[in-house]
């Protein structure tokens, strides 16, 4: 009788194992056999145990937690998720940096990432947003060049801030995001003290087939908690995983943490009549004209049982939305719908949908079939294996039709720099600084240019002298303390 308390250990192929301690040798002290197949399995598993990791955002920290509707947006959208007010969804959060690699340390100056899987009735929803309401680029074409400069150089194997800075000062569509970047929210002091914007504009359209434009917040209900660049100098130098201590830890201990989620909303009247274009990645929409009207909380509640089945093979992509809920004419958006499906089928293969921590929490009824680990349940109906067909297979349903998308233009590579347009939404949040807040927003961005060549520097001190005379000054300040050399006084 099997008196053991633990169950038997067995190999992957579920044969009981007799030793798990000493290797099959010809001999005490002899070599190891060739037809010990636990130790060659084990040694092969363990060459196999890492997926590469995400191109960007590598370094992340994930939950679980729920959707709550609080308000009523139903005359926007007809989006399942937010059908009544009460309605509950559990979703799936990852928040990360965007250069670091996965060792990197946590309390980093970077734009975090703020993805989230929203698991609704029609299908999952991503919305896979940052902690900033804007972006560097408003063309994707630009998106790889920009994520060089963030990566290492190919010669030193180090970050470049002169790169970094060469490409920005060559780029000004980049100042509205640098500034959030390095002012004090550049380094939140934990995801929970941080808010989420979806960005880019999307769509929503409601029962009526009427479409509006879209723009999603989070706002922390932990309050905003930053760290300076000294005082992240110090937590790193203490411990590199301070935000997966903190989001973890919290969790564990209860202390849920919440964000309001709310939208603000404008009409495809008024998207033709607004002095700048409602779909530029690099720029806000102003509250007082489209205020944020409350839609919901969400709560994190829930950590990974296993983080890397649930976090690291967790596969957010835009190009996911539910009916009721759809894009805009926004290029990056528009080159976002495209690259995440991708880049998961290369990261963690053909089906990587049907994993766990991907799989939607409803029915799913497709006719995708084989490939590498295709180990989803079989179609309970063999014979409609191709669509149309005439064996009862799913078919298509058009009452979930998007009302039609109005685009018009010739098609052209339109040049999409307007630099005296770059400068105004940085100036508005500039002047809505404090001293204090200046002089930090220019003392980081004069540190994060030690090394860059004098006239890189005083072409990007141009751009801001054009934003505000007073914000390069902020930044000469700066350079000085910092000793970076400049020649425009
Ligand atoms: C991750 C591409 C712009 C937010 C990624 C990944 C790729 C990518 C390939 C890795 C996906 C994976 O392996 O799982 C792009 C391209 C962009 C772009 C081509 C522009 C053309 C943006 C923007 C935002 C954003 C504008 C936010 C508003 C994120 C986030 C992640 C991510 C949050 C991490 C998702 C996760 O936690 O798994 N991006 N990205 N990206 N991107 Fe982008």
């Amino acid at each position: 009788m099997n008196t053991r308390t633990c169950p038997v250990m067995t190999t992957t192929a579920g044969a009981p194992v007799a030793d798990n301690q000493n290797s099959l040798s010809a001999g005490p002290n002899g070599p190891l056999l060739m037809q010990d197949w636990h130790l060659i399995e084990k040694l092969a598993h363990q060459n196999r145990e890492r997926i590469p990791e995400r191109v960007v955002h590598a370094k992340g920290w994930g939950a679980h937690g729920v959707f709550t509707v609080t308000h009523d947006i139903t005359a926007y959208t007809c989006a399942d998720v937010f059908g009544k007010v009460g309605q509950k969804t559990p979703l799936l959060a990852r928040f990360s940096t965007v250069a670091g690699e996965q060792g990197a340390a946590d309390a980093e100056r970077d734009v975090r990432g703020f993805a989230l899987k929203f698991y609704t009735s029609q299908g999952n929803w991503d919305l896979v947003g940052n902690n900033t309401p804007v972006f560097f680029i408003r063309d994707p074409l630009k998106f790889p060049d920009f994520i060089r400069t963030q990566k290492r150089n190919p010669k030193t194997n180090l970050r470049s801030n002169t790169a970094m800075w060469d490409f920005w000062s060559l780029s000004p569509e980049t100042l509205h995001q640098i500034t959030i970047l390095m002012s004090d929210r550049g380094i939140p002091a934990s995801p929970r003290f941080m808010n989420g914007y979806g960005s880019h504009t999307f769509s929503f359209w409601n029962r009526h087939g009427e479409r509006f434009w879209v723009k999603f917040h989070f706002k922390t209900q932990q309050g905003h908690k930053t760290l300076t660049n000294q005082q992240a100098e110090q937590v790193i130098g203490k411990d590199r995983e301070s935000y997966q201590r903190d989001l973890f830890g919290a969790i564990e201990a209860g202390q849920y943490p919440k964000w309001t989620v709310m939208v603000q909303v404008m009409s495809e009247l008024n998207a033709l009549r607004t002095a700048f274009n409602p779909f530029d990645l690099t720029k806000v929409w102003p509250h007082a004209d489209y205020p944020l009207i409350p839609v919901g909380e969400i709560e994190l509640n829930r950590n990974p049982d296993n983080y890397f089945a649930e976090i690291e093979q967790a596969a957010f992509s835009p190009s996911n939305v539910v009916p009721g809920i759809g894009f805009s004419p926004d290029r990056v958006l528009q080159a976002r719908l495209f690259a995440y499906a991708d880049a998961h089928r290369y990261r963690i293969g053909t089906h990587y949908e049907a994993l766990p921590v991907n799989r939607p929490k409803c029915p799913v009824n497709h006719y995708h079939k084989d490939g590498a680990m295709r180990f989803f349940e079989n179609n309970p109906n063999p014979a409609a294996y191709y669509e149309p067909n005439s064996f009862g297979g799913p078919v298509q349903a058009p009452e979930f039709q998007e009302p039609p998308l109005r685009l018009f233009g010739e098609a052209g590579r339109f040049d999409q720099r307007d630099a005296s347009d770059d400068y105004a939404q940085p100036r508005e949040l500039f002047k809505r600084m404090d001293i204090e807040q200046r002089q930090r927003l220019g003392s980081n961005i004069a540190a994060s240019m030690q090394g860059v060549p004098g006239f890189i520097v005083d072409r990007a001190l141009a751009h801001f002298d054009c934003i505000d005379l007073a914000y390069g000054q902020c930044i000469r300040a700066g350079l000085d303390q910092h000793g970076v050399e400049y020649s425009t006084r």
